[in-house]
């Protein structure tokens, strides 16, 4: 297919499911010629040449459908209120929202793991905060540019997104794309989104806050969070 008219159907109607195929193509039909008797003068070669065009073109539409990724930060191990723990509070949600979108799941994992008593642990996150450091990631193996809308999840660190998240969005340039946050926390509720704004440059959209302490434990509840908020 040439790119030029895969791109021009993309961006005129992504998105479209199969189910809503055929009243589309009707509709489509009917605003392009203005006329209900388009299906009954089929006789007309020209007009099946169209009709044959614009199947095609909404065929290419439904390949075109939207990537969606979806990419968090999350530790495991000790943390607070939830004790010790084999998967982290984030991960938790960004897994329900994977599977309600049928995004691509990414976890950015730092090179040197964090401590694994909290204690230890926020105390390493506070000197990173503080010196604006970019702790390596271990390599990706998908392309966050190749997606149009990204959820970008982490747990809430003094304040802020945990520094890997800053080492992971200055490798990629998604400016211009649509990031939904989402965050897990112990009070602070929805922050860092500033900054994630600035260093991504993307198109922020209003976020999801759960408490970590409900993703782990009262996962029904976490899970009507996340149906009430993905779109
Ligand atoms: C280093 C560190 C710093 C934290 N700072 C905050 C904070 O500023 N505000 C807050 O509400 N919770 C804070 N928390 C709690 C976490 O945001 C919360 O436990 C979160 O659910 C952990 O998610 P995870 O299991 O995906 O890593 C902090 C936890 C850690 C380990």
């Amino acid at each position: 297919m040439p790119p030029t008219v895969y791109s021009l159907c993309a961006t005129r109607i992504v998105g479209i499911k199969i189910t809503h195929y055929a009243a589309v193509l009707k509709l489509f039909i009917l605003k392009a010629t203005g006329s209900k008797e388009f299906f009954t003068e089929m006789a007309d070669p020209m007009k099946k040449i169209t009709l044959i065009l614009l199947s095609l073109l909404l065929g290419v539409s439904m390949a075109a459908e939207k990537k969606i990724l979806v990419v968090y930060y999350s530790r495991a191990d000790e943390n607070y209120t939830v004790g010790n723990i084999s998967k982290g509070n984030t991960e938790i949600i960004a897994e329900m929202i994977a599977k309600k979108t049928g995004g691509t799941l990414l976890h950015v994992e730092p090179a040197k793991e964090y401590p694994k008593g909290y204690d230890d642990c926020i105390n390493v996150a506070k000197k990173e905060l503080a010196q604006d450091a970019r702790p390596a990631i271990k390599p990706v193996n998908v392309n966050p540019e190749e997606f149009d809308e990204i959820y970008v999840g982490y747990p809430v660190w003094w304040g802020e997104m945990p520094m890997p998240m800053f080492t992971f969005f200055e490798k990629y340039n998604l400016k211009g794309k649509t990031i939904h946050p989402f965050v897990t926390h112990e009070g602070s509720g929805l922050s860092g989104v500033a900054r994630l704004k600035k260093v991504t440059g993307a198109n922020v959209t209003p976020g999801l806050a759960i408490y970590g302490h409900v993703a782990q434990n009262e996962r029904d509840k976490a899970q009507k969070e996340v149906d009430k908020w993905v779109k």
